[in-house]
């Protein structure tokens, strides 16, 4: 069939994206026209009120009244750069996705690193969780990573994310930020959803205060499955490992480059970058058989709560990513690009995990309004640079023209048939996964009922210097709480994970310590966990 004419791409045509932007010598209007001076108004006289008809200052001010754009709701403070995934071809008998397939592969990406709870305007070094967000430009469409630097959620149900996130941002009344520090209402929430302890004791870590992106871990949290090319699957979790390690700073440290250099993690990506000193990162893979229970080691492996320890299942490498390029205009590419997990490529499929799922209709939604209607993917940063022959017509800010008479597919007037007989090829529902005949329920399944194991493990596979971090933080933290009953009930829930952690803690608040309401389960430290003493891949 034939494809439709649409406007090119700067990637089909070559094309930087600046070139729209300025052309010619000579300062226009929007409209071309050439002008002679843009310092002064057209009045009625010397001494006279501005002129309607001055149609040049309208258009300068009237664009300038229009320039912002809603920030994220959630992750609105973030920095971001462009580079290369390189592929090992390790993963050629796991997927048959070709970015991941050929060895030497090379697929240009842009990533996006953020915080969760700040505005746009917040500073880079508080405590928090960090987006880790990739866009990999692959010759069979856009697959998106969107993944964060701590490997569990907070909840384990996407319906809960409007209230963890309420919770955790500004206070209602005031709209002082609260994040971690300052704020009832996130240990209110992190200890009446006691699923949230594992993601919260990653936070109250040195993971929560990293010294760089340059310097974090990635992680795409959710189980994935891989589709080969015979049609086999397996479950993975991504997992990317920085080159430099993994280091952060402490805690009086981030008080100062806070309030001294707000912009300390933007302006490091930035100039590493422009000093030649590319961050780099490697892919790997955890790799499960796909049964179904979809567990592994007793571990459910749809429970986003929930880690694999690297001693169970080693991550495997899969290809490496460098940093080399840093945006030429931040809002053009920083703030209007869009990740989106439904932005897959045949050979990655996603899981029924019940966050995943939620998330699948969360972005799209959310990026309707902030970019201003359905055809944000034609913005250039979110222009695939693979061919497009969709079905998508008209709306607010259509830049394609489409060409044709009969705008849908098949058709026997002018398209062709875009399926040829015996191509397999498709992004979704590629593998027949078992729906059961399950009746609808809104529970989930027993296994997500552990909320202590995995806590108890990370705790348990500190150092003794990140466990006296860890122990700082809490208390700092919880010391900023008014309430004293909330106080108690997240101690309660630190005397369920260790007793030496809840003793330490309720010393420094000088509350008592409560006995754990459970029996503390038995765990074998992870050492990976630790961010202490990691070997990186060698060059
Ligand atoms: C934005 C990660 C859970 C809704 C983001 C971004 C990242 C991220 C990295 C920033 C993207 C960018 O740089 O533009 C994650 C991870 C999650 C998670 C790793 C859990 C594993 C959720 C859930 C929801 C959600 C459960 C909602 C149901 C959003 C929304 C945005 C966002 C609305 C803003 C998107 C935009 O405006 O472009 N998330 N998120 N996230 N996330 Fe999540």
């Amino acid at each position: 069939g034939q494809p439709d004419t649409r406007t090119p791409t700067g990637a089909e045509t070559g094309a930087p994206p600046t070139a729209f932007a300025q052309q010619g010598a000579y300062l226009t209007t929007a409209q071309g026209a050439r002008l002679r001076d843009t310092d002064h108004s057209l009045k009625a006289g010397p001494r006279g009120p501005i002129l309607l008809q001055d149609h040049h200052f309208r258009e300068k001010i009237t664009h300038f009244d229009h320039e912002r754009i809603p920030e994220r709701v959630v992750h609105a403070r973030g920095a971001g750069a462009h580079g290369v995934f390189t592929s090992y071809g390790t993963a050629a008998n796991l997927t048959r996705a070709g970015f991941l397939k050929k060895k030497g592969k090379e697929t240009e990406v842009f990533v996006r690193f953020s915080t969760v709870l700040g505005s746009r305007g917040s500073a880079d070094t508080v405590r928090d969780t960090r987006g880790f967000a990739t866009k990999f430009y692959t010759d069979e469409g856009t697959f998106d990573l969107v993944g964060n630097n701590m490997p569990v959620f907070f909840i384990q149900d996407a319906i809960k994310f409007p209230d963890i996130i309420h919770a955790a941002k500004w206070h209602p009344d005031r709209e002082i930020p609260q994040a971690q520090s300052a704020h009832d209402t996130f240990w209110d929430f992190v200890s009446l959803h006691t699923e949230a302890q594992h993601h919260t004791m990653w936070n109250m870590s040195d993971r929560g205060i990293p010294r760089s992106y340059r310097m974090m871990e990635g992680f795409g949290v959710h189980t994935f499955r891989l589709v080969n090319d015979a049609g086999e699957t397996v479950l993975v979790k991504f997992h990317w490992k920085p080159k430099l390690g993994v280091h952060s700073q402490v805690w009086e440290e981030t008080q100062i480059t806070g309030g001294v250099d707000p912009d300390y993690h933007r302006r490091d990506l930035y100039d590493s970058i422009e000093a030649g000193a590319y961050p780099e990162w490697e892919l790997g893979l955890q790799v499960f058989p796909d049964t179904p229970e979809e567990t592994f080691a007793g571990i459910d492996l749809l429970d986003p709560t929930k880690i694999v320890p690297e001693e169970l299942a080693p991550v495997q490498p899969v290809g490496k990513l460098v940093l080399n390029r840093t945006p030429t205009n931040f809002h053009a590419e920083v703030e209007q690009v869009a990740f989106h997990l439904g932005n897959l490529v045949p050979g990655i499929d996603v899981t029924n995990d019940p966050l995943l799922q939620g998330r699948l209709f969360s972005y799209l939604d959310t990026q309707l309004t902030r970019l201003a209607g359905p055809n944000f993917h034609q913005i250039p940063i979110n222009r695939p640079h693979a061919p497009v022959n969709d079905m998508l017509r008209d709306g607010f800010h259509q830049h394609a023209v489409h060409g044709g008479v009969a705008p849908y597919k098949p058709n026997s007037l002018d398209g062709g048939n875009p399926f040829p007989a015996g191509d397999k090829e498709n992004a979704f529902v590629d593998t027949p996964v078992v729906v059961t005949e399950a009746p609808k329920v809104r529970d989930l399944p027993v296994t997500f009922k552990d909320h202590w194991t995995q806590v108890r493990l990370f705790w348990l596979s500190m150092t003794p210097i990140e466990k006296e971090h860890i122990i700082r933080a809490y208390a700092f933290e919880l010391g900023k709480c008014y309430h004293q009953e909330i106080r108690e009930r997240q101690l309660q829930c630190l005397a369920n994970i260790d007793p030496v952690l809840c003793e330490q803690v309720a010393t420094a608040l000088g509350l008592p310590a409560p006995q754990p309401t459970i029996e503390l389960p038995e765990v074998t430290p992870s050492p990976a966990l630790s961010q202490v003493g990691q070997q990186w891949p060698a060059d």
